[in-house]
This record gives C-alpha cells, structure tokens and sequence, in this order.
C-alpha cells in the first residue's frame, strides 16, 4: 500500500509538482492524497487538479488561526493523508497542528541547515561570502526550521553569483532532492 501523502502549498508550488511527477512511479512509496492551501488562487492548486490530484482551499481571512488549521486538518485526514509535505507555505503551523501530527511534517527549506533559518537565506549566503548553498529537507517541530534534517544537497556559489540565481539552482536542486528524501522517510 502507498503512503498517503498531503501537501500544504502557498505559491507555485513547483516542489509540490516535482513531488507529484515522482508519484507517477510505479515503485514510489506514496501517492499524493491531497494538495490544499492557503491561497485559494494559488498557482499550484490549478495545476495539481489538472494532473487529476484533490484539492483544497481554505483563506485563514476573517477567523482565528484556530478554526482555520482545523478545516485544514479535517481536509487532510478526509483524504485518507499520513504524512505532510510543506511546500512553499508561508504561514507558521500553531504548536497544537504541530503536535497533532508530531513527526510526520517535513518541510524543504533553500538553505543548508542550520544555517540560515527563515527568509531571504540565499542573499545571507552571498553576504557571508559563502562557497556553498544548498536546501534541506527537514522534519517539522515547533521550532521554526530546526526539527531533524533529512536530507541536504548542496550547490556551488559562483563569483557572478546574484540571490535571484543562486535561488533558480538550488530550486533545481530541490526538486531533485524532496521527492527523493520523502520517498526515503515514508518507506522507512
Ligand atoms: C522554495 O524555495 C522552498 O525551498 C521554500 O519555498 C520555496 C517554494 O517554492 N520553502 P515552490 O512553491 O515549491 O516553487
């Protein structure tokens, strides 16, 4: 039986894609159980529905934080979804979310942890001079991007280097390196 995967996209959601493309594989461990957001008008929701995966969408707007993550929560565990896959979603899960689904949110984060926790990590790469960037995959805790790493891969910093390109390779590295590390933790 594969895994029911759940991913909590904000945006574009390219890594939920490569996640989804990897689930095409008739060897992968999971399949995606459900894509939701925050954004009712994010890209990646469009896109998810139109390779055929549920969706949905539920704006925190005009409630508590509360009663928000509890549509949410319900969503995922009527799709059946184990396992949560953060992907580009910008909003802090609450310590209680947290707990309910202790050990079984992981996040990809573009930088090589611990460094460079929270936003903006490839332009504090280029002002510490940095030779090496990169992306983990990491368990998700209560604690903002310290929960157990995964899984890393690391790219080179170039002289010529700007935030916006060292972020177009390590995204690429990302999408490489999420689908397999998932894979790896929910066949573990
Ligand atoms: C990626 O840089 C990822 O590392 C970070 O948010 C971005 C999401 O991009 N957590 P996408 O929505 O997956 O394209």
């Amino acid at each position: 039986m594969r895994r029911k995967l759940g991913i909590l996209i904000s945006g574009r959601g390219s890594n939920m894609a490569a996640l989804v493309e990897a689930a095409k594989a008739p060897d992968c461990p999971y399949e995606v159980a459900l894509v939701a957001s925050d954004k009712p008008e994010a890209e990646g929701l469009a896109w998810a529905a139109s390779q055929g995966v549920a969706t949905f969408a539920q704006s925190p707007k005009g409630m508590p934080k509360a009663e928000y993550e509890a549509k949410i929560d319900t969503a995922l565990r009527e799709a059946g979804v184990e396992a949560i896959a953060l992907a580009g979603y910008m909003r802090l899960l609450s310590d209680d979310f947290v707990q309910a689904w202790r050990g079984r949110i992981v996040n990809i984060h573009p930088s090589l942890l611990p460094k460079y926790k929270g936003l903006d990590t490839h332009r504090r790469a280029l002002v510490a001079g940095d030779l090496v960037a990169g992306c983990s995959v990491h368990v998700v805790t209560e604690e903002l991007d310290a929960g157990e790493v995964l899984g890393q891969a690391e790219v080179r910093i170039e002289a010529r280097d700007t935030p916006e390109t060292l972020a177009e390779r390590v995204l690429g590295e990302e999408h490489r390196l999420y689908p397999r590390v998932v894979a790896q933790w929910l066949a573990r």
